[in-house]
């Protein structure tokens, strides 16, 4: 009997050794120690044994199976278990070392920068910022700013003229803007003075790319409308700007010009420390028929406007050799910034 009860115990073992699942250890768990497992099957013979040594040594040859079978399971289930998990963790194994490194940032373009930096010094001069569409009417463009059709200055901005009418809708003439200018007159209809804006924006001329033009880029203009305003103002403005912007070695001075918007008109050019002198844009005392067109009174209320590239800034600032790299998306030159 003792020798029945160790064989089937062995076996039991023997099977739980090899037992290779969770689900495998829960069948052999009823299988074995359940009421038709082999060893309790044992137990009901044990009524039929002679003494009463017998049966309380093969009694307790049975509770030792039993005991060492059920340890057996519960030990087997923990590595099982633990070997289940330890699978689950690898095939669920995400690869986060791209983290650790910190990511690479770029950068802002670099009209982006200047744009923002002219902005940011106007805004401390206290102007405030503008915009106007880029596709602009011909009257907002070149009629209000006193070149009417026809007018001989309109020459000097290549227009590119835009035709998006549906057949027999009389939208005007619209052109994709040649400056800024326009933001001029839309500011002054949408409101009255004292009017102190700059206005960034993108600007289009019919032009063939080369090392220091674009048919796209950007501009930057001035406006500003009050009581008694004069060439003084503006020639003490663009000096402060100048110094702001440049650094307080440089310096400006402004030479007469001709704008049909503008009466008197100069164009303004900033001395470098090493005393070359750099033409920067254009400015003057705001036309009567502007101010007019602007709905604003001339008799009482004067300004100034100017206006200026920014890419030739960052052109400037960058030694930039050619205007087309910083339009070509190419992360190589982007990366050197
Ligand atoms: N709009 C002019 C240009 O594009 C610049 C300018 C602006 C001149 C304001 C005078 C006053 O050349």
């Amino acid at each position: 009997m003792i020798a029945d009860i160790s064989a089937a115990r062995g076996a039991a073992l023997a099977q739980i050794e090899a037992a290779d699942s969770l689900e495998s250890i829960a069948a052999l768990d009823t299988q074995l120690l359940g009421k038709k497992g082999s060893i309790a099957q044992l137990k009901t013979k044990l009524g039929g044994l002679a003494t009463v040594d017998e049966k309380k040594a093969a009694g307790q040859a049975v509770n030792e199976a039993m005991q060492a079978v059920s340890s057996a399971l519960a030990a087997r289930r923990v590595e099982l278990g633990t070997a289940a998990t330890a699978a689950r963790v690898e095939a669920e194994r995400l690869d986060l070392t791209e983290f650790a490194v910190k990511p690479e940032r770029g950068h802002a373009h670099l009209v982006t920068q200047s744009w923002e930096r002219l902005e940011d010094v106007f805004i401390g001069l206290g102007f405030q910022v503008a915009e106007g569409p880029e596709v602009e009417t011909d009257w907002h463009n070149f009629e209000a700013l006193n070149m009417p059709i026809g007018h001989p200055a309109r020459g000097e901005w290549d227009t590119l003229f835009l035709d998006h009418a549906a057949p027999g809708e009389d939208v005007g003439r619209t052109v994709l803007r040649t400056h800024t200018s326009p933001v001029q007159i839309r500011t002054m209809l949408s409101g009255m003075p004292p009017i102190y804006i700059v206005a960034p924006g993108r600007v289009f001329r019919r032009d063939t790319p080369d090392a220091t033009h674009m048919p796209v880029f950007h501009q930057i203009e001035g406006l500003v409308v009050d009581r008694d305003i004069t060439m003084a103002d503006l020639a003490g403005t663009i000096e402060a700007f100048t110094k702001a912007f440049f650094g307080a070695d440089f310096s400006s001075r402004l030479r007469p010009s001709y704008f049909p918007f503008t009466e008197p008109s100069a164009e303004f050019d900033i001395q470098r420390p090493d005393g070359s002198w750099l033409e920067l844009g254009g400015c003057g005392m705001v036309h009567p028929n502007v101010l007019r067109h602007g709905g604003i009174d001339p008799e009482e209320w004067s300004g100034f406007a100017f206006g200026f590239g920014i890419d030739r800034m960052a052109v400037m600032r960058h030694d930039v050799a050619d205007i087309r790299d910083m339009f070509v998306n190419d992360i190589r030159f982007a990366e050197q910034f």
